[in-house]
This record gives C-alpha cells, structure tokens and sequence, in this order.
C-alpha cells in the first residue's frame, strides 16, 4: 500500500540536489551543459539507467510472487523513486534542445512519467494488504470495481507507452554514440 508520500519526498531532495550540481556546473564553465559532454552525458546515462531499473525490477518482483525480498509496496516506492529521478536527469542530458528522435523519446519520457501519477492515483484507490496485494472480497463495492476495471485499462495504456519509449532510446542512444561521439 501506498500510505504515504515518502517516495515523492525522496525523488524531490535528490531532484533538489542534482539541480544545485547542474547550477555549479552551469555556473562555473557559464555554458549550458551540452548532451554530448562529459557531465550532460552522464547525466544521460544515469538517468537511462534509473529508467531502465524502474522498467525491469518491479515487474520482476511483481511476478515473483513466492519472492521473499522485500515488500511489492516497497519495490513500488522504489520504482516510482527511480522513475522520476532517472527522467530528470535524462532531461537535463538534453541541453534543452529537442530535435528528431531524441526530442521524440523526451516527449515519451515526460508522457510516461504522467501517466505514472495517474497509475499512482488509481492504485491508490484500490485497497491492498500491506505488502501492496489486492483484497479480495471487496468486488461487489462498484466504486472499488470501477478503480480496477480503470486499473487494467491503465495498464493496456502505459505498459505500450514504455516500451516505444525504450526502442526509441537505444536507436537514440545508438545513433547519438555513432554520430556524435565515435564520429568527432
Ligand atoms: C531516455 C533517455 C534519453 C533521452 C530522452 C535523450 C534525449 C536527448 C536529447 C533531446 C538530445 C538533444 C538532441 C538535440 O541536439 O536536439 C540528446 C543528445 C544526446 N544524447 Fe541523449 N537521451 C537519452 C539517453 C541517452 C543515453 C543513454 C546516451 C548515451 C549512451 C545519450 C547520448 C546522447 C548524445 C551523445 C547526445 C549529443 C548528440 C549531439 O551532440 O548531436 N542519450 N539526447
Ligand atoms: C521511466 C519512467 C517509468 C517507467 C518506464 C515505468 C514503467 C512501468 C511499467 C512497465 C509498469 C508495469 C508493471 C507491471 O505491472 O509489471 C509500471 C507500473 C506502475 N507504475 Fe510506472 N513507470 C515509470 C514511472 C512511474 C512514475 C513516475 C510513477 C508514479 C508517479 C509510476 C507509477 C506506477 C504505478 C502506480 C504502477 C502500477 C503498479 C501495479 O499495478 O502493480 N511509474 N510502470
């Protein structure tokens, strides 16, 4: 279950703290950090890599059910954490230009990280268990069948929305490495 916001609080701080490590930056070469060089493209791949664990390692605990490691909730939390640190950075590696595909790929992350708090509503609306599993038995309450019902639709919407984000990201990251690093 989702009974409190900690997540949010914890994403915002380190949000907090990368902006004040891209202000230094910033601050001292005077220059927007560029996607190609050395700290924006850290950044890139940070954030890439955040994003990809928020992809990979929730649904891997989610379908391991007899998994002993950690609480779902926790993973979720986890999950969520991740899944908002690892778009910011990735959108300070852009150097806020947004040509092509990697603009396209920036305009998926930002949808997919919506859609996130909408999933987030939702799955807050259903009641679960401490771990984070469903209850049952509540079924014939209609307000409580609808969040479901929405749940699963939510699901069809966001599962899709990710993975066009990440074929996206590595042809990006593909042509951005050929082009512009191996290239120069
Ligand atoms: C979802 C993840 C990512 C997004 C949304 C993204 C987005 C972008 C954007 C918007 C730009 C600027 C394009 C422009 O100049 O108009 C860019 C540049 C670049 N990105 Fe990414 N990026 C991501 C991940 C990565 C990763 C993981 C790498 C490295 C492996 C990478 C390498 C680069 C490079 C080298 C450039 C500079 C290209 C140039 O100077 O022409 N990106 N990226
Ligand atoms: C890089 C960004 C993100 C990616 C790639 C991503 C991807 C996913 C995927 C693949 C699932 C399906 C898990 C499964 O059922 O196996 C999921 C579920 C979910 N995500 Fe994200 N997500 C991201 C960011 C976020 C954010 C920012 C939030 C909240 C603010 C969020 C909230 C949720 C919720 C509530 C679920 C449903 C959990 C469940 O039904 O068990 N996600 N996400």
């Amino acid at each position: 279950m989702l009974r409190s916001n900690r997540e949010l609080w914890w994403a915002f701080l380190v949000g907090l703290l990368i902006t004040g490590l891209y202000g230094g930056v910033y601050f001292v070469t005077r220059e927007v950090p560029a996607a190609g060089e050395l700290f924006g493209h850290a950044l890139g791949i940070f954030g890439f890599v955040l994003m990809l664990m928020t992809e990979i390692l929730y649904s891997l605990r989610k379908r391991t059910r007899s998994a002993s490691w950690g609480r779902m909730s926790s993973w979720l939390q986890f999950h969520i954490f991740t899944g908002l640190v690892g778009p910011y950075m990735v959108l300070l590696h852009t150097s806020w230009k947004f040509n092509g595909l990697a603009g396209v790929t920036t305009l998926f992350t930002i949808v997919i990280v919506v859609s996130g708090f909408i999933g987030r509503y939702i799955f807050t609306r259903i009641p679960r268990t401490l771990d984070g599993l469903e209850i049952e038995g509540t079924l014939s309450e209609s307000a409580l069948r609808q969040a479901r019902q929405l749940m699963a639709l939510w699901h069809t919407i966001h599962i899709p929305i990710g993975m066009v984000l990440f074929v996206s990201a590595f042809v990006h990251m593909g042509g951005a490495l050929y082009y512009a690093t191996l290239l120069k």
